[in-house]
């Protein structure tokens, strides 16, 4: 049985799916703990509904990152964790953090990566006026929102679209990817070499969703 620590700063929407799919497809894992950095991330109560434990990490708390990390990390390595998920943690993560968990620390990013790392990202995709956009699952490494792709999905950029309602397009995806990741690394079938990752036995790793344009006309 493997041992997920999963990670949030607020909704959650991400941690629910993974949770619902680890109980719905019977996994062979088990959610060990949900850690939030804020005492108000909404999240903590679906799982904690779900009989999850729940622990706060409050960022605010620690004079620099090294120490938040420091205090993160030595919560959730009292779980023994095979794999820490990262689900809209909104923390940037120090070097020692993340080579601590080097392989086996997942994150989902609301864009096509390497293109519109960082914060506003449909605000990004609209600005650059692309027409395909979506979300990554990849491992972290020390650059931000970089890291070995697992699996993307693209959805259509449609004219007249907000960052609201292209978030909205993205995140319906981000709850089919993420979970399907996480089931991948559960079952000993994702293999790193350099920036790729191979899956075994093979699978798409990536998702066409949305229709196109003038479908159904
Ligand atoms: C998701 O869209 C996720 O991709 C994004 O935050 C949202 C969290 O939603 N993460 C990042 O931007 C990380 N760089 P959720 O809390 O409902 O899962």
């Amino acid at each position: 049985m493997k041992k997920l620590v999963i990670l949030i700063s607020g909704r959650g929407s991400n941690m629910e799916a993974i949770v619902r799919a680890c109980s719905d497809e019977g996994w062979p894992a088990q959610v060990a703990v949900v850690i939030a950095n804020r005492p108000d991330a909404a999240g903590l109560a679906f799982a904690a509904s779900h009989g999850i434990a729940t622990a706060v990490v409050d960022h605010r708390q620690f004079q620099d990152r090294e120490r938040f990390d420091a205090a993160l990390a030595a919560r959730i390595d009292g779980f023994e964790p095979d794999l820490l998920v990262l689900a809209g943690f909104m923390r940037v993560l120090t070097a020692g953090f993340v080579d601590r968990y080097a392989g086996r620390m997942l994150n989902v990013h609301p864009s096509l990566l390497p293109s519109f790392p960082g914060l506003k990202t449909h605000q990004q995709a609209l600005d650059a006026g692309v027409r395909l956009h979506g979300a990554s699952v990849h491992f972290v490494t020390s650059q931000l929102d970089h890291g070995p792709i697992v699996l993307q999905s693209a959805v259509p950029v449609e004219n007249g679209d907000t960052p609201a309602t292209l978030a909205e397009r993205v995140l319906a995806t981000e709850h089919i990817i993420y979970p399907r990741a996480v089931r991948w690394f559960v079952e000993g079938r994702l293999a790193l070499d350099g920036l790729r990752v191979t899956l075994t036995p093979p699978e798409p790793q990536w998702l066409f969703a949305g229709h196109t344009a003038g479908e159904g006309a």
